[in-house]
């Protein structure tokens, strides 16, 4: 394997450890025809846990002002993201729902209201006896103290993640030319949320597309008809979640990289992807005749990166090219770390 240099310049079809921040400065000038990639999305992943909430911003910041020198006249950068469905606001009212569905006994602050004014003088320890129930059921109910995750716990809010990327983008000279929402598979089995709420169930996230200011050549034949009708040209694009996420938990489809890659670069384009997590993006760049760069802070990641590029290499030396696809659905779905 390669020795890099700690200042030596960063080369093609590698997957370098490191942290983001460092490693883009030595990305050469104007190199890169896309950059697409899923940052950490500040929802309590393990390889999140070095960041507290202003880090996390910060993170985003620079590596959006990073990208500027590195990016091509007229490239990309295409960020998918979702907003943070269950963002803990320290200064939210705790009392926020009476979950009437949930209630093991099922008394209304209403009945209980008129029965203390029948009775002004019954304490809760009366009005227990006398409904049947215990004193802390009458408490929740005429305190409103029916918490959501716990009296000490801090309430939820959603919290738009488009906003602050835009502005980010916007400060370091990018604008931001196209988003499009990925609907993927809707995540039931990982969320109380919807059942303890009225909210609705995660089942997409954003793909922002920021533009450096440059000639930017529009080819209509990197798709064929077909591509056009079915995503080129449309602001939706459904797309399965990953099956199997033992090896790493937050892939993103290798379709998904796959796209922005077909539309917006020609092939032996560099590429980029500094979020790297399992390799995906190198592998879709790889299936689309271009060249990769990628960066991870875990080693473990740089290492499933790796692995992955070499399984596919395996694959591609051995098939016939018109089951590629299948290869590569496969490759997504069954890989596993050695
Ligand atoms: C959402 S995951 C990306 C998953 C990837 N798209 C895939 O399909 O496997 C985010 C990745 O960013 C990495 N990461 C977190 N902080 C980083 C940093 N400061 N620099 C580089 N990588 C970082 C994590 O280790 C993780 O693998």
């Amino acid at each position: 394997m390669a020795v890099f240099n700690l200042f030596s310049p960063l080369v093609p079809n590698q997957i370098y450890h490191g942290d983001a921040r460092q490693l883009l400065r030595r990305i050469g000038q104007d190199s890169i025809a896309l950059s697409v990639w899923s940052p950490p999305y500040y929802v309590g992943k393990d390889y999140e846990q070095y960041l507290s909430f202003e880090d996390w911003k910060d993170l985003l910041r620079n590596v959006i002002k990073l990208h500027v020198p590195v990016i091509k006249p007229g490239g990309f950068l295409v960020i998918n993201i979702a907003d943070i469905l269950c963002f803990k606001d320290e200064s939210m009212p705790k009392i926020m729902a009476e979950n009437v569905s949930r209630r093991k006994f099922n008394l209304a602050r209403d009945d209980l209201l008129a029965m203390k004014k029948q009775h002004p003088t019954w304490n809760r320890y009366r009005l227990a006896e006398h409904f049947g129930c215990s004193e802390q059921t009458i408490d929740r109910r005429l305190n409103g103290n029916n918490i959501r995750g716990g009296k000490y716990q801090p309430q939820t809010r959603v919290y738009l993640v488009g906003g602050l990327i835009e502005e980010a983008a916007a400060d370091a000279g990018l604008y931001l030319y196209d988003r499009r929402i990925w609907v993927k598979d809707a995540t039931w089995e990982n969320s109380r949320w919807h059942t303890i709420s009225y909210r609705s169930v995660d089942e997409s996230e954003y793909l922002y597309v920021f533009w450096k200011p440059g000639i930017t050549k529009v080819d209509r034949a990197r798709l064929t008809k077909q591509e056009w009708i079915n995503w080129g040209s449309r602001g939706v694009w459904e797309i399965p979640s990953v099956r199997s996420n033992v090896d790493h938990d937050s892939k993103f489809p290798l379709e998904l990289p796959r796209r922005a890659i077909k539309l917006f670069t020609d092939p032996g384009d560099i590429v980029l992807d500094c979020f790297m997590g399992s390799g995906t993006t190198a592998v879709a760049a790889l299936a689309e005749g271009r060249r990769y760069l990628g960066i991870d802070k875990e080693k473990r990641s740089v290492e499933l990166g790796r692995e992955a590029v070499r399984s596919f290499e395996r694959y591609r030396a051995c098939q016939e090219s018109d089951q590629l696809d299948l290869m590569l659905r496969e490759l997504e779905v069954t890989y596993k770390p050695s």
